[in-house]
């Protein structure tokens, strides 16, 4: 039988360990020829090397599939130009992207450099916007659409302590997931997001992640959801974000409460009209 995206070219970002490794082997297994891409950073985003994209590839390699590793950083127009570049020269062409790759640099807003706060938005969400733009413009002059799977968090959706950078840019990354789903589903683009909770180097210290095993929350549960947006399966599919924790999948959804009118022609609201209304607006 054939793959979930047998022929279909993906770059996965941040391959080389974690979530990404997953996604990379998973899309492997189901025929896409791979671009790894990863740094090699530590998980703050300190240091560099090509170790971890490598050793990927080789494993991919070692099952039967095809891979290339690509050690470029997203969060540069020449790196993400590069990843892309990596999958045309090297492939011949580009079906799909996930961007995956991230850091951490966890402090509380008032202990917040603006170092530690610039480097989270610049891997998570300048990087899924630079590779984005350097996929989404392979892929129209392909004419063949696409897909394109952006990785955002609970932390930014709902909100997480201590994480003020992190989840400023993942919830930057939800709003470009729905703009562009917006704008490129005239090119058959699809652009989703998966919301995960996996048990990696990034994680592995959490007091959430008490008691969590590779068989319950292992960063392999998340791929399944990744492949299947990539594939023909999710091609209606766009806008959406799809949360994976273990072995619930669910999709997240901004809230808007009904509100309440008053009629303009009767004046505006007053501050006090607010707060006596308030219990009614929240509803
Ligand atoms: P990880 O640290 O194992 O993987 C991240 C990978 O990205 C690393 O291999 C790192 O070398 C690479 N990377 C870092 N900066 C890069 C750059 N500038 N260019 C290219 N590659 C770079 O972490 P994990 O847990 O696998 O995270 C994967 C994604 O899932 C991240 O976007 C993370 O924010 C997200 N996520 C993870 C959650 C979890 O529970 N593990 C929860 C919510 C979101």
């Amino acid at each position: 039988m054939a793959g979930l995206v047998e022929g279909k070219v993906a770059v996965v970002t941040g391959a080389g360990g974690g979530i990404g490794r997953e996604h990379a082997l998973a899309l492997a297994r189901e025929g896409a020829r791979v671009v790894v891409n990863d740094l090699g950073t530590d998980r703050h985003g300190g240091g560099r090397g090509a170790e971890m994209a490598d050793k990927v590839v080789e494993e991919i390699r070692a099952a039967g599939g095809e891979a290339v590793a690509s050690y470029d950083t997203v969060s540069t127009r020449e790196g993400a130009d590069g990843i892309v570049w990596t999958a045309l020269s090297r492939f011949g062409r580009l079906d799909v992207l996930v961007n995956n790759a991230g850091i951490l640099r966890d402090r509380t807003l008032l202990n917040m450099s603006e170092e530690d706060f610039d480097r989270v938005v610049d891997v998570h969400l300048r990087g899924t916007f630079l590779c984005t733009q350097a996929a989404a413009r392979a892929m129209r002059l392909q004419g063949e659409g696409g897909r394109i799977v952006n990785t955002t968090s609970f932390s930014g959706l709902i909100g997480n302590f201590g994480q003020g950078n992190y989840a400023a840019a993942k919830a930057g990354i939800y709003g470009l997931t729905r703009v562009c789903a917006l704008e490129l589903q005239k090119l058959g683009i699809t652009v989703n997001a998966v919301a995960p909770v996996a048990l990696t180097r990034m994680t592995s210290d959490l007091a959430m992640m008490k008691g969590a095993t590779e068989d319950s929350l292992g960063p392999q549960l998340i791929a399944p959801a990744v492949v299947f947006l990539a594939s023909e399966l999710a091609a209606a599919i766009t806008g959406q974000v799809i949360g994976v924790e273990g072995g619930k999948i669910f999709v997240y959804r901004m809230e808007r409460t009904e509100g309440v009118l008053r009629d303009p022609a009767s004046g505006t609201w007053t501050p006090r009209e607010i707060a006596e209304a308030w219990e009614r607006i929240g509803r």
